[in-house]
């Protein structure tokens, strides 16, 4: 290990505040700005000085002078909804001013709770103060007290998700309205996170006054959770129960730039409804935004554009670093970086880029491997190294390890230990991990692509945007001074990278979407106000697939049974499939395989130990195929009464299985609520079989039959595919269902099992009237089935039906029709 070996590679290194400053978007500007504030840290001078109106003398505390007012007060504005505040706030309802919330934050005294404010509320306060964001308070109030709807922009780290929504809550005192302040962050482990920081801001318990909500988990408390973080997506879930969205104040909707298919949706919709609701607020936030579309966007109440709330500054400097030449494998590359700035950097973590979680794996092996050398090379200068994996797919209480704090040093004068976390882009955006100085950014993520004609979505290792590369430069800094290492060449940065990533909605699958917007009541889906519009064929293509899952009819309208699907949080396949079950005798079973689908893969596979997991797994095979295997595990769970030692021994992961057993419980109340029964055949072979035909009813569409030789198959779009290696089918069965298809180095089906082929005709007759169909391999595979079936029936196999509603099914769609 070379010191100053950086400069083999980086030549560019610059101040990051002078680099963003250049690519700023000149846009309007609020005529309300003023010069930026900066709070007293004195709080006598606060108490004394500078009145709230309230009348109280230095000595006096704050909230007994504030009484005296607030029975004046009342009858002044006795129709006024404030006329009910409570005693600590005596001001008006988004008519508060910046002093008057410096006193409330200063008091020691906690507003909301009534108890006295902790020294560690004093701690943090006084590190919130230096925030940019927090010395723009008395401009912020000036504009928000005004406008219905403003866009907002500050660097990254300078406290917009932390510090508007509290801002906010000083001035809608939702609590005394029982109203609700929600910030929408895109990934959960951000809503879970800023949460717990915010909650700590404010000096209350995490899930009372300030709490999140995520999908299968919900940290709020019903009439005293007035700070809400939640995903974009349940939120907009949430609309299609009220599309009013009533017990909402105001709305903020974070990291706009991210655009994913929530957000985008959720915007045209919140558009909307703020000009039904005039008194509900929206902000829309980020780091790195096209301001003026936005703004051109929300105009709605009149030809003028919406505010643009601009927070200059950043909390702590950042240096951006380039390489000279193009590096050949990023891989590599980025863990000589770690290694590098372990051994020749000042203390401080280091958080890498890569594309998804096997790379993540071997990085962290990798890492972990060659650190053990550098130690017993240099045990003098190289301290310990804790490499921590993070990506969606993990369960929430590992992802929860990149909070840890570092390693402390072996020994009391030996060299201070590093945490390395190694993530996706799960961590580009919002979350602040604290003690983060490094950034390593090799410029890929992997980007889902969808074909909505072979209806395949892939995730593809793409380069990211210069939007992407900013926001992983905000990572370091956060907490102190910090470092960007770009692993490509600054003239690459500069004309090769695309300014934005493309919106979601221009490349999703937009079936649940559509499901949802109908559920909504938005019946022409080409005319909603989308920021970018998605290909009227996209959106056909996903009304097509609703129509064959009998959640819509012909003519677009939704369906008994697509009503209820939109309520299930599954997607569409596996709400149908849920709901049909009872039909079938086995809704207990597919309950399970359903809350097993929605979780974490419950399999672990350590680096070191993959054989000892693959022979643990072999220990719950079950005939028939994967979703088998996994309602096997989770009862055995069960029979084991959650026993954490059993799953160590079996290389299953506990978290993942408690979640399940969480989102299991989460959906038998929701079966009930529809009265969707819970029934189980005795029988195993029966049961397995009618697991099977269950699954058909939800998965028709995802389908490939065995071509060639070993593991080969061919999906119902003529898509040559192989079974995943983590496949633990008995046989190789002629048909197989399959949950996903993922494509790493080639296209893989991933949980699969094995199907009758007549069964596709049987329940989703329509889909597979192959009249339609152009000739392939696969539909001459399917009429060779048709000819069987018929010929030792003697009849065709059953009258047309929309996916579902034939046979067994029939029953439970008349029920549905007549409730
Ligand atoms: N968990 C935490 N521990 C320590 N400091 C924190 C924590 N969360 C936030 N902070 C501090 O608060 C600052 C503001 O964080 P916040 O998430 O509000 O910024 P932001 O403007 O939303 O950034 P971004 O654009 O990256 O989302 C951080 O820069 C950091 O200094
Ligand atoms: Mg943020």
């Amino acid at each position: 290990m070379v010191k100053d070996s950086y400069t083999t590679l980086i030549v560019t290194l610059r101040s990051f505040e002078r680099t963003r400053s250049t690519d700023d978007v000149e846009v309007e500007t609020s005529p309300d700005r003023q010069k930026a504030e900066t709070p007293k840290e004195d709080p006598h001078h606060d108490l004394g000085d500078r009145q709230d109106g309230a009348g109280a003398s230095p000595r006096e505390p704050l909230f007994a002078a504030v009484l005296r007012e607030v029975a004046a007060e009342r009858e002044r504005v006795a129709l006024d909804d404030g006329a009910s505040a409570s005693r600590n706030f005596p001001y008006l309802p988004r008519e508060v001013t910046a002093d008057q919330v410096h006193l409330a934050l200063e008091h020691d005294t906690n507003p909301f709770t009534n108890q006295p404010h902790t020294a560690q509320y004093k701690k943090i306060l006084k590190a919130r103060k230096t925030l940019p964001v927090f010395a723009h308070m008395a401009e912020f109030y000036k504009i928000f007290n005004k406008h219905q709807i403003i866009i907002m922009v500050g660097e990254t780290g300078s406290g917009k998700t932390t510090q508007i929504p509290q801002f906010v809550a000083y001035s809608d005192l939702p609590h005394i309205k029982n109203k609700i302040v929600a910030c929408t962050q895109t990934r959960r482990v951000a809503a879970t996170a800023v949460a717990q920081r915010v909650a700590d801001e404010m000096d209350v318990q995490l899930g009372q006054q300030v709490g999140y909500s995520i999908r299968f988990e919900d940290m709020t408390e019903q009439g005293t959770t007035f700070i809400k973080y939640m995903t974009d997506g349940i939120l907009l879930r949430e609309s299609m129960h009220d599309p009013e969205l009533s017990r909402y104040s105001t709305i903020i909707i974070d990291d706009a730039h991210e655009r994913t298919l929530a957000t985008d949706i959720l915007m045209g919709v919140l558009k909307t409804l703020a000009r039904r609701r005039p008194d509900l607020k929206l902000i829309i936030m980020s780091a790195t935004l096209d301001a003026l579309k936005f703004q051109k966007y929300f105009a709605v109440s009149s030809d003028a554009l919406p505010p643009l709330f601009k927070v200059p500054g950043r909390t702590h400097p950042v240096e951006v670093f380039y390489t000279l030449e193009e590096v050949s494998d990023y891989v590599e590359d980025a863990i000589r970086f770690v290694l590098e700035i372990h051994c020749t950097e000042e203390p401080g973590d280091i958080l890498v880029f890569m594309t998804g979680e096997e790379e993540i794996e071997g990085v962290c092996h990798s890492i972990k491997r060659e650190v053990k050398d550098l130690i017993n090379a240099y045990p003098e200068t190289v301290g310990p190294l804790e490499c921590i994996p993070l990506y969606s797919w993990l369960p929430p209480q590992e992802q929860q390890r990149i909070f840890d704090p570092a390693p402390e040093a072996d020994s009391p004068d030996g060299p201070p230990g590093r945490k390395v976390v190694v993530s996706t882009n799960i961590a580009e955006s919002s979350l602040t991990i604290d003690g983060i100085v490094y950034v390593v950014d090799p410029g890929f993520s992997k980007q889902k692509v969808y074909n909505p004609n072979t209806r395949v979505e892939s995730l593809l290792v793409s380069p990211i945007s210069k939007e992407s590369a900013w926001q992983r430069t905000g990572r370091a800094g956060r907490t102190r001074p910090g470092k960007c290492f770009r692993l490509y060449t600054e003239k690459y940065f500069m004309s090769e990278l695309e300014e934005q990533t493309k919106p979601e909605i221009l490349r999703s699958n937009l079936v649940s979407t559509v499901l949802m917007l109908v559920k909504a009541g938005i019946k022409d889906l080409v005319e909603f106000d989308y920021l970018d519009e998605p290909a009227p064929e996209s959106l056909l293509k996903a009304l097509e697939v609703l129509n064959h899952l009998a959640a819509v009819d012909d003519d677009g309208n939704l369906t008994t049974l697509g009503s209820i699907m939109a309520d299930f949080p599954l997607d569409p396949q596996l709400s149908k499939m849920l709901i049909v079950s009872p039909e079938f005798k086995c809704s207990n079973e597919i309950l399970t395989i359903t809350a097993m689908l929605s979780v974490p893969s419950v399999w672990l596979r350590p680096s070191k130990k993959q054989e000892e997991a693959d022979a643990a797994k072999l220990l719950f095979a079950v005939p028939g195929g994967d979703h088998l295997i996994l309602l096997n595990v989770f009862n055995k769970y069960i029979l084991n009464q959650h026993d954490k030692d059993w799953t160590w021994i079996h290389y299953l992961s506990a978290p993942a299985l408690l979640q399940a057993v969480n989102v299991r419980e989460q959906l038998e109340r929701m079966m009930a609520r529809f009265e969707v029964d819970l029934v189980s055949v005795q029988d195993q072979s029966e049961m397995s079989l009618s697991v099977k035909q269950a699954l058909c009813c939800g998965f028709f569409m995802q389908v490939a039959h065995k071509v060639g030789g070993k593991r080969n198959y061919m999906t119902l779009n003529n898509q040559p595919v192989l079974l995943h290696p983590s496949c633990r089918l008995d046989t190789q069965p002629e048909w197989v269902i399959f949950n996903e298809l993922v494509v790493t180095t080639r296209p893989f089906i991933r949980t699969v099992t094995g199907i009758r082929p007549e069964w596709l005709f049987k329940y989703a007759n329509l889909y597979f009237d192959l009249r339609d169909w152009p000739d392939s391999e696969t539909k001459r595979a399917l009429m060779r089935v048709t000819k069987k079936t018929t010929g030792r029936s003697g009849a065709r196999i059953n009258k047309a039906t929309r996916g579902g509603e034939s046979g067994e099914v029939e029953e439970l769609m008349r029920r549905l029709r007549t409730r």
